[in-house]
């Protein structure tokens, strides 16, 4: 028996005599979550919260590898160690963890008005337990000032009656683009993790990756040309758009099994972007093609957990009445949306330029390089 190697999107025998194309993958893997598994997460981010008091923890950050692949139950870790490398034509660049950790609704209690009004003391044990799925990778968690002023390492994302028409976490009655994490900056997170309290909507996730198109054809070649432009966000509409002559790709890396940053709302629907007449062309050809690859069959339920390479897969969500369910046909109050995201990066030494001098986890990066004064 020979052994078997990847290489693009075929499975070759160490002969290099192709056996048989692997498909693109058109969805995120699926992993349920044993109870056990799920039990023994729950007491190390117990015992991990009483050695360290809170996630944000130097000690805790600084060593959270070690923590990892000691304490994760470990076909987890090892699932995530793999995922960390793994950039191959068959890997999606998303897992969806089913199960992973158990929400007491009761004790959660009504869902706050906004993000602001969390009680901190609630995100404790989910803090700890998304930093070690990070820590495998290996990534560190990291927080973008500038994005999400003061909201620290694991931020609530719920949805806000005053920006519920608006492209952002906060929004709700309309569909959030697919969009990979900050676009519009050179150093967007390489890790996101979306774990999802309460959802009680049934609201429709999405993702959409890179590897779903069978092949690199000619208009997304095109992408690689550095031509595009991404403002800032619908997070600061009234705000100077600083970095906007930045021009950048879309796709980058390996010419055959390339990453991505893209957001379609910005890029594509902003009518405030900038984009050249011939780039607006080559990105209106590249979407018809991508809508095609929208993966929108997964509602996440309390306690499950999205993880995503921010470099292969997009996300976002259909829209949605908050705190609306349908009950037999009628509509019934119920408790808003909660999601816990956390973001992280795997080198720390090479966005040393773009972090606070006394804390290499705090990204100070406005728009494209521009670093932010505060
Ligand atoms: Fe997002």
């Amino acid at each position: 028996m020979q052994p078997m190697q990847f290489q693009g999107s075929q499975i070759y025998l160490a002969d290099k005599k192709p056996l048989m194309p692997a498909p693109a993958p058109r969805a995120p893997q699926l992993i349920d979550i044993k109870f056990e598994e799920k039990m023994a997460l729950m007491k190390v981010a117990r015992q991990l919260a009483d050695e360290f008091g809170h996630y944000e923890d130097p000690t805790y950050i600084q060593t959270l590898h070690l923590y990892a692949y000691q304490l994760l139950p470990q076909r987890i870790a090892r699932l995530l160690t793999q995922f960390g490398s793994d950039f191959s034509a068959s890997q999606y660049g998303a897992l969806v963890l089913r199960g992973l950790v158990e929400v007491d609704q009761e004790k959660l209690g009504p869902t706050p008005p906004s993000w602001k009004a969390y009680d901190p003391e609630k995100l404790l044990l989910y803090g700890f337990i998304c930093s070690l799925l990070h820590g495998a990778v290996p990534a560190k968690p990291v927080q973008y000032y500038v994005q999400r002023k003061g909201g620290g390492l694991l931020h609530p994302i719920i949805p806000d009656e005053s920006m519920s028409m608006s492209q952002t976490g906060s929004g709700s009655k309309t569909d959030l683009f697919v969009h990979t994490e900050d676009a519009f900056l050179f150093n967007q997170a390489d890790f996101l993790s979306f774990l999802y309290l309460r959802n009680e909507e049934q609201v429709q996730s999405t993702l959409y990756s890179i590897r779903s198109h069978p092949a690199i054809n000619a208009n997304m070649e095109q992408l690689f040309r550095p031509i595009f432009r991404c403002p800032k966000d619908a997070n600061f509409k009234d705000e100077q758009l600083g970095g906007a002559d930045v021009m950048t790709s879309i796709l980058y890396g390996n010419r055959q099994t390339p990453f991505i940053r893209f957001d379609a709302a910005e890029q594509l629907y902003n009518a405030d972007a900038g984009q050249s007449s011939e780039a607006l062309e080559i990105l209106s050809r590249f979407w018809t093609e991508a809508k095609e690859y929208i993966y929108n069959d997964f509602i996440p339920q309390s306690g499950d957990l999205v993880f995503v390479n921010n470099h292969l897969c997009a996300h976002g969500r259909s829209a949605f009445k908050a705190g609306m369910k349908q009950v037999g046909g009628e509509w019934v109050k119920c408790e808003r949306r909660q999601m816990l995201r956390m973001m992280s990066k795997t080198n720390l030494l090479q966005i040393r330029e773009m972090t606070h001098p006394d804390n290499p986890y705090f990204i100070i990066e406005d728009h494209y390089g521009k670093i932010a004064k505060f």
